[in-house]
């Protein structure tokens, strides 16, 4: 993010004498007018620093939780940016963000102008979001290090990999990482398929097995049951029209998704009982997130958000900046957002992965 937002900063200040300001903590901090100046200085340094000097928050103007109780803000967050006197909003985020920037333009009017930026690099229309090179080669590094203690001890390590619904994440640190099974949502598993593989891979003298699992992985049972469970999931979000007077502080514990128990640990116990041979897990979660940039990711930004800038000066408003084969293209906001970029089945890494003779879990392989 740091390094995105200095490419727009920089860029925008120097080559276009635009006046920028930045909103803090996302959409939460536009809806309670909290900003800060971003100059030369204000950026200078952050290159190489994770994160972002903004904040950011998961909170949407139509949803805003405030009080225990969610509220439509759009109206605000809309006033806000007109009384900042905002030519354009520019948004960094994922999916969720590429929507919430959508709904301000076509409710509020708003000028709006996004980066995709997400680990999980399901951002639809763009061939790769930023965070996602970062992320990958943590996840790489965590896989390369448990073959060390995996070979030792003889086990079965399965290693949960974020990327929430799409597996491009376990994917890539797995054939990356030379993980020998791999499972990723867009491909359901066979928990006997998955089994026998370990079960075979012993037999022939293998002294362990390294399971890449994105966490929205499931095997076939867990669809159906899941499909059964969310039917009788009572609904407990309310939404609310609101306004400045309606902000409160309060709780927003009832609001929270249900803590989630790490899908690894369920997946490990079960393989353990099945094949006897001993496992253990490892739930890579916010490590994913954390530390310096790889330089790929820098270069992306950079890229990115002085394409952005660039884009800002002619008045090439309501788009995202979307990486296509060696370019940095717009694209209209409204054919993006609302959609998923899934690993597709027919994609060249499933194909690689399956060539090097990586168990994807629905197949019988050896
Ligand atoms: O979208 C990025 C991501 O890290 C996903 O991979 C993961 O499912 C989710 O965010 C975790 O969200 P939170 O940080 O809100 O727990």
């Amino acid at each position: 993010m740091n390094a995105a937002i200095r490419g727009i900063t920089k860029a925008a200040i120097t080559e276009y004498g635009m006046h920028v300001i930045g909103i803090l903590d996302g959409f939460r901090g536009l809806v309670e007018n909290r900003t800060m100046a971003l100059d030369w200085n204000t950026v200078s340094g952050i290159l190489t620093h994770g994160g972002t000097l903004l904040g950011t928050s998961r909170d949407k103007p139509k949803k805003m939780p405030m009080g225990g109780e969610e509220f439509d803000m759009t109206a605000t967050a809309v006033k806000n940016a007109q009384r900042l006197g905002l030519d354009c909003l520019v948004c960094l985020g994922g999916g969720g963000t590429q929507k919430n920037a959508l709904h301000l333009h076509e409710k509020g009017g708003l000028n709006v102008l996004t980066l995709p930026k997400t680990i999980d690099n399901d951002v639809f229309g763009t061939d790769i979001s930023f965070g996602y090179d970062t992320a990958l080669s943590i996840a790489t590094d965590a896989i390369d290090r448990l073959h060390t203690t995996a070979t030792s001890h003889q086990r079965i390590i399965v290693c949960e990999i974020m990327g929430h619904n799409s597996g491009w994440l376990a994917l890539g640190a797995g054939i990356a990482g030379g993980a020998d099974v791999i499972l990723i949502p867009e491909i359901p598993y066979d928990l006997d398929v998955v089994s026998q593989f370990l079960i075979n891979r012993r037999r022939a003298g293998k002294r362990f097995s390294l399971i890449a699992l994105a966490e929205g992985a499931r095997n076939k049972n867990e669809i159906v049951t899941e499909a059964v469970e969310a039917k009788k999931k009572p609904k407990i979000r309310k939404k609310k029209t609101g306004d400045e007077k309606d902000l409160v502080e309060g709780d927003d514990h009832d609001l929270l998704p249900v803590f989630q128990e790490p899908k690894a640990s369920r997946l490990a116990r079960d393989l353990q009982r099945l094949t006897g041979i001993e496992a253990r897990v490892t739930s890579l979660g916010h490590v994913q997130r954390g530390g310096a940039p790889t330089p790929a990711d820098r270069l992306l930004c950079t890229r990115l958000g002085t394409r952005a800038a660039e884009l800002l000066a002619e008045g090439k408003y309501n788009v995202m900046v979307a990486v296509r084969g060696t370019e940095c293209v717009a694209v209209p906001l409204k054919d993006v957002a609302g959609q998923k970029k899934i690993v597709p089945l027919n994609h060249p890494w499933i194909e690689t992965a399956r060539l090097v003779s990586t168990c994807m879990g629905d197949r019988y392989s050896v």
